[in-house]
C-alpha cells in the first residue's frame, strides 16, 4: 500500500470503523456508513464503488446485535452474508483489495484447544454466526469464480474500544450502580482492543501479506467473569463480583463455549490485560 492509496472504509461510524478511520488517517480515506452505502443493495454497491475506484475496501459494516439476529434472521443474513459478497463482487470489478472482519462465532466452541486459521469445520451455533459464516463463504466464492483473489478475512473476537458501548463500558456503568454483580464464567474468548486490531490491519496492508484468512485478537483468553474481574481491579471499582453459569442468564442466542482463535500467521498482539489498561487510560484521559 502506498501513501496515496485510496482506501474506502464501510461501516465507518461503528466501533471498529471509527478506530479504522483514525488508524488510516495518513491515507486518502473515504468513510461511508449506512447513509452513504447500503451494502445489501447489490446495484448501488457496484455503481458507487466503480465510481470511487478505491485501491482498498475495508468492510467494518455488520449487523452485530447477536441476540437480535435470532429474531431478525433475514436482515442478519442480508447485512452479514449478502453485504460482504456484494463488496467482494465490486472489489473484483475494480481490482481492489477487500478486507473483511469476521468472528470467532462462526465456530461451535466445542474444540478445547482453540481454532487455527486452517480449521475448516465452520459450525455456528447462532443466527449471527451463521450470517457471518455466509459472508466469508460469499467472498470466497467470488474469488473462486473469477480471477480476483485479493481478500483478507480477519476473524476477531470480543471487541472493545472507543466510539461505542462495549463490555468494559457496560461493566463500569453496572459497577457504579450496583453493589453485587454476577457474570458468566463458562464462556471463553479473547478480548480485543479495536486500536490494536486497526493498527495491525494497517501493518498487514503495508507488508503486503498473502491474501487469505487471518486471526487477530489480543493475546491470552479468559471468561466474561475473569474479564470483568480484571476491569474492576484495574479501574479500582469495588463490587461484589460473582461467577455464574450461562444457564442462569438465558439469552435468545446460544453462545459458543470456547471460541479461542489461534493466530499462527501474524505477530502476537499485546495481552488483553495490557490492552484493557491502555483503553482504561484512554477513557480516563478523555474524561469518560
Ligand atoms: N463487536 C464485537 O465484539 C465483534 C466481535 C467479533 C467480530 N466483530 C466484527 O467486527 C466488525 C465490526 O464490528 P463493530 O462492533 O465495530 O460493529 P458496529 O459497532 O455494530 O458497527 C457496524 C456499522 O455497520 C453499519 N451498518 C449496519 N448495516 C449496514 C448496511 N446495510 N450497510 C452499511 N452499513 C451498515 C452500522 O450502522 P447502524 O449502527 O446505523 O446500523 C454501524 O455503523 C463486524 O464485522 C463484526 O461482525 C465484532
Amino acid at each position: 500500500m502506498s501513501s496515496d492509496s485510496k482506501i474506502l472504509i464501510v461501516g465507518a461510524h461503528g466501533m471498529l470503523g471509527s478506530t479504522l478511520q483514525e488508524a488510516f488517517s495518513k491515507y486518502d480515506v473515504t468513510a461511508w456508513d449506512k447513509e452513504d452505502i447500503d451494502i445489501i443493495d447489490t446495484n448501488t454497491v457496484t455503481s458507487l464503488i466503480s465510481e470511487l475506484n478505491p485501491d482498498v475496501i475495508i468492510n467494518a459494516a455488520a449487523y452485530t446485535a447477536v441476540d437480535d439476529c435470532e429474531t431478525n434472521q433475514s436482515v442478519a443474513m442480508s447485512v452479514n452474508g449478502v453485504g460482504p459478497t456484494n463488496l467482494a463482487k465490486a472489489a473484483a470489478e475494480v481490482d481492489a483489495v477487500l478486507i473483511h472482519y469476521s468472528t470467532d462465532y462462526i465456530f461451535n466452541g466445542e474444540k478445547a484447544d482453540g481454532y487455527e486459521e486452517s480449521f475448516k469445520d465452520v459450525d455456528p451455533v447462532n443466527a449471527y454466526g451463521k450470517s457471518k459464516a455466509a459472508g466469508e463463504e460469499g467472498i470466497q466464492e467470488v474469488a473462486q469464480e473469477g480471477d480476483w483473489d485479493k481478500y483478507y478475512i480477519i476473524r476477531t473476537a470480543w471487541l472493545f474500544g472507543s466510539h461505542g458501548n462495549n463490555f468494559i463500558t457496560t461493566m463500569l456503568k453496572l459497577g457504579r450502580e450496583k453493589d453485587e454483580l454476577s457474570v458468566v464464567n463458562d464462556q471463553h474468548g479473547s478480548p480485543t482492543y479495536t486500536k490494536d486490531l486497526a493498527e495491525q490491519t494497517v501493518g498487514m496492508l503495508n507488508d503486503e501479506l498473502r491474501y487469505g484468512v487471518y486471526h487477530i485478537t489480543n493475546s491470552g483468553s479468559c471468561t466474561w467473569y475473569e474479564f470483568a474481574k480484571e476491569i474492576f481491579t484495574q479501574a479500582n471499582v469495588s463490587v461484589d463480583l460473582q461467577p455464574c453459569a450461562t444457564e442462569e442468564f438465558p439469552r435468545p442466542a446460544k453462545r459458543p463455549e470456547y471460541s479461542i482463535l489461534i493466530n499462527t500467521k501474524l505477530p502476537q498482539l499485546q495481552s488483553w490485560q495490557d490492552a484493557v489498561k491502555e483503553y482504561l487510560h484512554t477513557i480516563e484521559s478523555e474524561g469518560q
